[in-house]
């Protein structure tokens, strides 16, 4: 296939977004909302957004700081804790919010307040299945004795299988997969069950965290990991199976907590997402695919009307700068001062 020079897609959706809060928020929303129609929003703020009140009044602030003439819709998350109740759950479900997000204490960025064990809200899951909220998961167990590397995998034995046993008709979403076991695992589930793929994951695997020295910028959770573990996942992505869908899980951190001692997890892409994602697509010629995976499968997924408008990316090499402002300080975009080969047209 020869790869064409501009490619029209329907508006894409970002199904799973770190916006942050305050002056960060503003830094960082028109990076997305140029690109994406909607995007689930992440809960992990400080303190996290663990009702339906407190993420009513976040999309409040989202939307109000929205740059006029950019049309962009956030689909609300709540935050479980080991106390969130089901009456939570119905008030959620009443007011638009369209998932619940499981972080296990301690897993990941802003997780202290997660769920220490999942069977305490198994009642709140039971609310979700009957009210229709997908459960959204970082899917890493926090045991210490377990290799970082093993995270994601051991968490299927211990915690997937016997949630989908629990809750067969639950809508689950494993979260920014990185290996082959959670690919295989997605696949071996016949419905209910989907992932999203971040461009990190897509394009990188974990030398790129050592090239010449430790680069904190590599650095999000679940961590990059092996060759053969990334091609598994371009292979998931662009094979148009409606179980894998986009999540950039871009997760912004001033540069200084970045580049610190103990480095912050998280990559910044939202700023040149659509592109990443293309330059992934066009590395195995599979152009033609990106639509679905960026448009159309997460809508189906979600149970939410697909976008009308469109989005054009060029085949037009531009270089990512070092750094954008973010409040009184500076964000890092991964793959900073990089050309980069596909260019989102914004007229
Ligand atoms: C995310 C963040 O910074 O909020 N970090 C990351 O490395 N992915 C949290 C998360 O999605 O796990
Ligand atoms: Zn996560
Ligand atoms: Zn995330």
């Amino acid at each position: 296939m020869t790869t064409p020079l501009q490619l029209t897609l329907t508006r894409p959706d970002d199904w799973h977004l770190h916006l942050r809060d305050g002056e960060a928020l503003a830094a960082v929303l028109p990076h997305t909302a140029r690109q994406f129609a909607r995007a689930v929003i992440m809960p992990n703020l400080k303190p996290p957004v663990t009702t339906t009140a407190l993420a009513m009044e976040y999309r409040a602030r989202i939307l109000a700081a929205l740059p006029r003439g950019l049309d962009f819709e956030p689909l609300m998350t709540l935050y479980l804790t080991d106390v969130t109740s089901p009456q939570e759950i119905q008030a959620a479900a009443a007011a638009g919010v369209v998932a619940c997000k499981l972080y296990p204490s301690g897993a990941t960025t802003n997780s202290d307040s997660g769920v220490t064990r999942i069977e305490l809200i198994y009642p709140v899951l039971d609310a979700m299945q009957r009210h229709g909220l997908l459960l959204l998961i970082h899917a890493e167990v926090t045991d210490p004795q377990v290799d970082l590397f093993d995270r994601e995998a051991v968490f299927i034995e211990r915690h997937m299988k016997p949630l989908r046993a629990h809750f067969p008709e639950l809508n689950i979403v494993f979260e920014h997969i990185t290996t082959q076991d959670a690919v295989q695992f997605v696949q071996s589930q016949a419905i209910h069950t989907a992932a999203t793929l971040t461009a990190n994951h897509l394009l990188l695997n974990r030398n790129a965290i050592f090239v010449g020295g430790v680069r904190p910028h590599y650095y999000c959770l679940p961590v990059l990991k092996r060759e053969h573990h990334r091609l598994a996942l371009l292979a998931a992505a662009t094979s148009a199976d409606p179980r894998f869908f986009l999540g950039t899980d871009s997760a912004p951190h001033a540069v200084h907590l970045k580049e610190h001692a103990c480095g912050c997890a998280g990559c910044y892409t939202a700023a040149s997402a659509m592109e990443l994602y293309a330059q992934a697509f066009e590395s195995v010629q599979a152009l033609d695919k990106l639509e679905g995976f960026a448009a159309h499968f997460g809508a189906d997924f979600y149970g939410l009307p697909r976008n009308q408008g469109t989005l054009t990316l060029r085949r037009e090499s531009w270089q990512l700068p070092q750094s954008y402002p973010y409040g009184k300080d500076l964000l890092t975009p991964l793959f900073a001062k990089e050309h980069l080969p596909w260019r989102v047209v914004t007229e």
